[in-house]
């Protein structure tokens, strides 16, 4: 059988073109199963998995739970806020006592970035990074890219927007990485004081003028301004965000082109985009959150295909 070249899955940067082609080919069958009347396959019934949810979160969690039980996986749910964390328990005392009741494999996000990967160094379970901080979101990633070649035929050669928030979302990376290493032209766009200085190392365009990067791209994938993660004001406020880097129904009829917008969520509406434009025909956002169970079940049954059973 065909595998993975990684143990875990902490982020897209040390995946090969090979392993995403093979997430996706794995997710075309899943998808086929979770639009049959039987949702399932038994695939998974000896797995134990943990989802330790040490951030908000309602797309990520629901699909992986869902994608683990369309698996047939065993499953336990664990959430920070009602747990013993509240009462000082470190996170691998806290991970070890799960481990212990005999898990296969851990779902983690939590606010600390490298936090994964610090995970699948010290436990005997395959790690899957649900959202590290303001690191990487690497199924995020794939469900996006796994999308637009759904959309679009293929990812290679597309020319993509992200724009917003790009220096506090882990979206923006896991995104760069993964079009890239499939071929695909990135540019950001967003206020100079919300794109990283570092980001000409990362291969990618910048610009500031968000018709100017609506007329180049194909896809434009808007993100949320992430208020939690900003403790300074980026911008005045978001309804001048809004009004220079918003993208409304009029902005989007006005381009040259049709061009495809994606948005991970949550959205807030009428900020990054206008309610016409996230329920528009040229939005595939629910598209994105459908694929992503397909690709969740993907990658938790390429991880799970590693683990020696007896
Ligand atoms: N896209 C995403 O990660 O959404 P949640 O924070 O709701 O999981």
């Amino acid at each position: 059988m065909d595998s993975l070249s990684v143990d875990h899955l902490t982020g897209i940067k040390n995946l090969t073109e090979h392993d995403i082609q093979l997430i996706f080919k794995t997710a075309d069958s899943f998808k086929e199963v979770i639009n049959r009347s039987i949702k399932k396959v038994p695939s998974l019934r000896d797995i134990t998995i943990a989802n330790l949810f040490f951030e908000n979160s309602t797309r990520t969690r629901l699909s992986f739970e869902l994608a683990e039980k369309r698996l047939s996986a065993d499953v336990v749910n664990f959430s920070a806020a009602s747990s013993s964390v509240k009462k000082g328990e470190t996170l691998i005392d806290t991970v070890n006592n799960i481990l212990s009741m005999k898990v296969d494999m851990v779902v983690m996000r939590h606010p600390n970035p490298g936090a994964a990967k610090f995970l699948s160094e010290r436990v005997d379970a395959r790690v899957i990074n649900a959202g590290d901080g303001t690191h990487e979101h690497p199924t995020q990633a794939l469900l996006d890219s796994y999308s637009i070649r759904e959309k679009l035929g293929s990812v290679k050669g597309k020319k993509v927007v992200i724009v917003g928030d790009i220096l506090h979302s882990r979206v923006a990376l896991s995104n760069i990485y993964c079009l890239q290493k499939l071929g695909a032209e990135v540019m950001v766009c967003g206020p100079t004081t919300l794109i990283p200085k570092y980001i000409h190392e990362l291969g990618v365009k910048v610009e500031h003028d968000l018709i100017k990067a609506l007329e180049w791209c194909d896809v434009a994938n808007m993100l949320r301004i992430q208020l939690e993660r900003q403790d300074i004001k980026y911008f005045p406020s978001l309804r001048e965000y809004s009004m220079q880097y918003g993208l409304t129904k009029k902005i989007l009829d006005q381009l040259s082109k049709k061009i495809v917008v994606m948005h991970p969520g949550p959205i807030n509406r009428g900020v990054e985009i206008t309610s016409d434009v996230a329920d528009s025909d040229q939005a595939i956002i629910l598209d994105q959150v459908e694929n992503g169970v397909a690709v969740r079940m993907a990658v938790i049954y390429l991880l799970a295909s590693k683990i020696e059973r007896q």
